[in-house]
């Protein structure tokens, strides 16, 4: 099946660059024919009767077809307690978190959660992510395990915590350094996956253990390195209390070789013009979590910063202190957060942070991202008609941009009528 070649007939947008910066940078096909073989994009291009009369095509239209959604940040074991009540970050994560990542030592758990958390992703056109497993390392077996029964190009890695947690979810900094090397050998570059050297954020990794996340970096110079940096103010103190020696909180990673590019760090609301400069030079990226830091009251993202700074940035989910999958949930939060400060996130942003600008934030652009010939044939069919309302909306769009907006804003896992993966459809709904 992923052999086959296939034309699909639809609507189509995609983002060839940053469309703030260039005018050329979106693609939209009113009438398109989006042509993939071997499960790679061979061909996108406007409908042309005189080339595409005769051809056997999948008729889409009335639906928008875009790049599978890239979600830089989210925890495959806390779907569980996602939408958890009343409490911020640090009491969060002793509440809930911990509890329920402790259970993850058993793989029939990791295994259940893996495939449901995989199914979700899906089912909200999600085709690519980069994601926390817990401190036990059979939890990302039977992450990789999920992913590779489905082809999806995902990036997971073992946490690394060695302090101020409870014990039944800390490593040592030796145990952690060779699960993850073990970890590493068995599952990166292998078909779409990739490994992240995972440490938790600086207030659970002792300074050995940031030391042999920095070794592991050294060692293997094309995984990614996944952490959380500056999301809330307790923590941010806290960081300061543990690390007294440390210019500030982007300084702690930096000490250990953990900022570079493929260095992803999830949140960044409360940092210094100094730590977006060192971010920007380095080439690491941030990964913007607006359901998470409104739901667990954490503070807002300065995308102005990100861009007066030129720092590479996606769109994340973080469940589950975020409360939802879908990065159409997550784009209508990030463009409430940027209202709040008075900056816009225009429709042609946030489609572009949810697919080509997530596929940068994880270097991952030479494979994904969008529609250019022999790219992975990853992509989501947007149905603008999936709900009463969406339907009423659109049938008052003025335009295009206008009908993508309200998708972004409106939509969800219903709108999502099929997600390809590798030019194959999950079949989400069979009925027009
Ligand atoms: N900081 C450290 N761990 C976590 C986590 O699991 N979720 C979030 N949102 N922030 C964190
Ligand atoms: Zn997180």
């Amino acid at each position: 099946m992923q052999y086959m070649s296939l034309q699909i007939r639809s609507s189509f947008v995609h983002c060839l660059a940053d469309p703030s910066i260039s005018d050329k940078a979106v693609e939209y096909l009113a009438d398109g024919v989006l042509s993939i073989a071997n499960g790679h994009v061979t061909s996108i291009a406007a409908f042309d009767p005189s080339i595409h009369k005769n051809q056997q095509q999948l008729d889409l239209r009335g639906k928008l077809i875009v790049p599978g959604f890239v979600d830089t940040h989210i925890h495959y074991p806390q779907v569980d307690i996602i939408g958890s009540y009343g409490e911020q970050l640090l009491q969060w994560l002793e509440k809930y978190t911990f509890p329920k990542e402790a259970s993850f030592s058993d793989e029939a758990v990791a295994q259940d959660a893996a495939t449901f958390f995989l199914d979700e992703l899906v089912s909200n056109g999600t085709t690519t992510a980069l994601v926390f497993g817990t401190v036990h390392k059979e939890s990302v077996d039977a992450f990789f395990n999920a992913a590779l029964k489905r082809r999806l190009r995902m990036i997971c890695g073992k946490v690394m915590m060695d302090r101020n947690a409870p014990d039944n979810v800390c490593d040592t900094a030796q145990s952690s350094y060779d699960d993850s090397k073990a970890l590493i050998e068995k599952w990166h570059g292998r078909d779409r996956l990739g490994y992240a050297v995972t440490p938790r954020f600086a207030p659970t990794s002792s300074t050995e253990q940031l030391a042999m996340a920095g070794k592991l970096l050294d060692e293997y110079p094309t995984v990614h390195l996944h952490t959380h940096i500056s999301e809330n103010h307790d923590e941010c103190e806290w960081v300061a209390k543990l690390f007294p020696q440390s210019e500030d909180y982007l300084g702690v990673y930096e000490a250990h070789g953990l900022v570079k590019k493929r260095s992803v760090f999830a949140h960044g609301l409360h940092l210094s013009d100094s730590e977006w400069q060192r971010l920007s030079k380095a080439d690491a990226a941030v990964s913007h979590c607006p359901c998470s830091n409104l739901f667990i009251g954490s503070g807002l993202f300065n995308a102005k910063k990100a861009r007066q700074y030129n720092v590479n940035w996606g769109l994340g989910s973080d469940v589950g202190g975020g409360d939802s999958f879908s990065l159409l949930r997550v784009s209508n939060e990030a463009y409430k957060v940027q209202q709040l400060q008075g900056q816009k996130l225009s429709p042609l942003d946030a489609l572009y942070r949810a697919t080509l600008g997530g596929a940068i934030a994880l270097d991952l652009d030479n494979y994904i991202g969008n529609f250019e010939t022999n790219k992975e044939a990853d992509f989501v069919v947007l149905d603008p008609q999936a709900t009463p309302l969406l339907k009423r909306r659109s049938s008052n769009s003025k335009d295009w941009q206008d009908q993508l907006f309200a998708l972004l804003m409106l939509g969800d896992d219903r709108a999502v009528y099929d997600t390809y993966i590798l030019g194959q459809s999950a079949k989400l709904k069979t009925s027009a």
